[in-house]
């Protein structure tokens, strides 16, 4: 099935004039894929793609999307329509783009079809015409449907699947519901015929010419890449603010690799939580302009600490699902952002783990407002299938959309390439690859992954790992005082024999807000309270500990979860309650970060 290419991800979208696509889509659920397979299990070339309408009384049409319910998009099926809130498997979309005839006489644009994320496997349609197939829960995609779209009517079709197998990516068991749809942003961006598919501003990291020791001089680079490969297109950068400006010329690969601006270092703010400056960045090509919000800040590990513009910092952070603050569903708001990350504020936090995969967009963004520092992850979780070389290329694909999408952002530092995974040297060689590939697509931030502690044998917890030598940060999960007897808190040594940084990404335990108890009765607020009171404790002794994401700032939906009466299908790990309410350990951890 002839296809429209699959583009690279097109850098800072939101810069572009756009159609949003937004809204009301018809919708039908397709258990059988009856739209797309005919009996035999062949793609089908009658499939719902076709939109067919019948066109003489004895027509056959056995189906019709404009007589179909609608849902909002944006959105998953699970909590829009409650016949669907276990559902998994296919749904068609339907949406009509009505475009008039003057977008038709711009020959020199390029109309995008992008979309923020869509669970977990589709296909798009124009106009019955198979536009492209992707796989991926959480990561934007776009495809060039300029010679596909039409004056009046244009249909765009999307078939969504989430059902889950053991080769993708996450695999078929995971701790959060599996929300199918369509579940972020779609829109219709226009681009010029040549535009700047990637670019990159960033501060030079110290050893040229760095901030250690209060150099005089800052040296930001920039590098570019346009959409084909053409020399002499001519792209301006400039940073009004600080009066910088230079023009450039694309080489034949239509790149830009160069040292931007060498700037004094006290005319320049530099990115801190305290302080989230963020400078306009505007770059021209040809006669088209696009601007960006960048914030310069280097990050880096010495030995065991962590440094923020050379300056050694501790990670106060938090665990989050992208789920919207109240009663579940996907985030996918600036709103939705703003509150969660609101709540990680209240708690004193300076940094945040959206866990397990890449976020919305605008969760990214602001943090970086709100001067919140990331650590962002692909969900390469629990026993992912190692050996199957398509579900490597699943992993890495997603992985290098995510930087994507986000490394112009100052606030992210670290990236996560996995979560919680057994040991074997299938999975070493995975995520070796893995950690090696993205310091070719990013090598100014930090690698990490939540690795496990293993052989706690009486009270000595060992980290006995070999990714260390692929992560500049040495994360793990441990769960004492939940899935441990949390009595055993006070007594743990900890033997973790690389000298690198420590971040405890995980730990906490659950308990259903208002039910108060013993503080040895589990699922009360007063257990979780103190299973908070002794990790924080034990915590304290762990030496070049830089940091902790504690497991979770909100309860949150997982299939795994089904105590009546206290799960109901949430984990029930949050510091939050579903409904936003904080629980008694939320003070606990909120004054150790006070003593941070
Ligand atoms: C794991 C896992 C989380 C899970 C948590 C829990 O560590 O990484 O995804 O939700 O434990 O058991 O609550």
């Amino acid at each position: 099935m002839a296809s429209a290419a699959t583009l690279p991800l097109i850098q800072n979208v939101g810069a572009y004039e756009s159609l949003s696509l937004n809204g009301a889509w018809n919708y039908i659920v397709d258990v059988q894929e009856e739209g797309y397979y005919d009996y035999r299990m062949n793609p089908t070339r009658w499939g719902f793609f076709q939109n067919a309408k019948p066109q003489k009384p004895e027509d056959l049409i056995e189906y019709d999307f404009d007589k179909s319910p609608t849902m909002q998009i944006p959105g998953d099926w699970n909590t829009q329509d409650e016949r669907l809130f276990f559902y998994e498997g296919t749904v068609w979309f339907k949406r009509s783009l009505h475009l008039p005839s003057n977008i038709f006489h711009q020959p020199s644009s390029l109309f995008l079809l992008y979309f923020g994320a869509v669970n977990y496997d589709c296909h798009v349609y124009v106009n019955g015409r198979h536009v492209g197939h992707h796989i991926g829960g959480f990561t934007p995609f776009n495809y060039d449907v300029t010679d596909l779209l039409k004056e009046g009517e244009n249909v765009i079709i999307v078939k969504v699947d989430n059902k889950r197998h053991a080769e993708d990516v996450p695999t078929q068991i995971f701790d959060w519901w599996n929300y199918g749809g369509i579940t972020r942003d779609v829109k219709l961006v226009k681009v010029p015929i040549v535009y700047l598919e990637d670019y990159s501003v960033t501060l030079s990291p110290p050893e040229s010419g760095g901030v250690r020791g209060g150099l005089s001089k800052r040296n930001i680079s920039f590098s570019a890449r346009l959409n084909k490969a053409e020399a002499g297109h001519t792209l301006t950068v400039s940073i009004p603010e600080l009066k910088l400006k230079k023009t450039f010329t694309t080489d034949t690969n239509g790149t830009i690799h160069c040292s931007l601006f060498t700037i004094p270092s006290k005319k320049l703010q530099l990115w801190t939580p305290e302080n989230p400056k963020c400078y306009r960045v505007e770059i021209s090509l040809n006669t088209s302009t696009i601007s960006d919000e960048i914030g310069f800040r280097t990050i880096e590990t010495r030995d065991k600490q962590i440094l923020l513009n050379g300056q050694p910092i501790f990670l106060k952070g938090i665990s989050i699902h992208n789920e919207k603050p109240n009663g579940g569903g996907r985030a996918n708001s600036v709103e939705d952002a703003r509150t969660l990350l609101s709540w990680a504020k209240e708690l004193g936090c300076n940094f945040v783990r959206l866990a397990h995969y890449p976020h919305h967009e605008e969760m990214v963004r602001e943090a970086e407002k709100m001067g919140i520092l990331v650590w962002s992850e692909i969900p390469v979780y629990w026993t992912i299938a190692w050996k199957n070389p398509k579900t490597y290329e699943n992993a890495q694909n997603q992985l290098r959309d995510m930087i994507a999408r986000d490394h112009n952002r100052a606030n992210i530092i670290i990236w996560s390439i996995a979560n919680e995974t057994p040991h074997s040297a299938e999975r070493d060689q995975f995520l070796g690859n893995l950690a090696q590939y993205a310091r070719t697509l990013d090598n100014t931030r930090l690698i990490s992954m939540a690795m496990e502690v293993t052989g706690a044998s009486n009270y000595v917890n060992r980290l006995n790992d070999n990714m260390n030598q692929y992560v500049d940060v040495v994360s793990f999960n441990q769960y004492i005082g939940w899935y441990r007897d949390v009595n055993d808190a006070p007594k743990m040594k900890w033997e973790i024999p690389y000298n690198k940084p420590v971040i405890v990404s995980e730990f906490g335990g659950g308990a259903k807000y208002g039910y108060h108890g013993q503080k040895n009765q589990r699922w009360t607020e007063e257990f979780q309270e103190n299973l908070y009171r002794e990790n924080c404790a034990m915590l304290d002794k762990i030496e070049g500990l830089a940091g902790t994401t504690p497991w979770i700032l909100k309860d949150f939906r997982s299939p795994r979860r089904v105590l009546p009466d206290v799960q109901d299908y949430y984990n029930r790990k949050g510091l939050f309650s579903d409904k936003g309410e904080k629980k008694k350990a939320f003070y606990v951890l909120k004054n150790w970060y006070e003593t941070k």
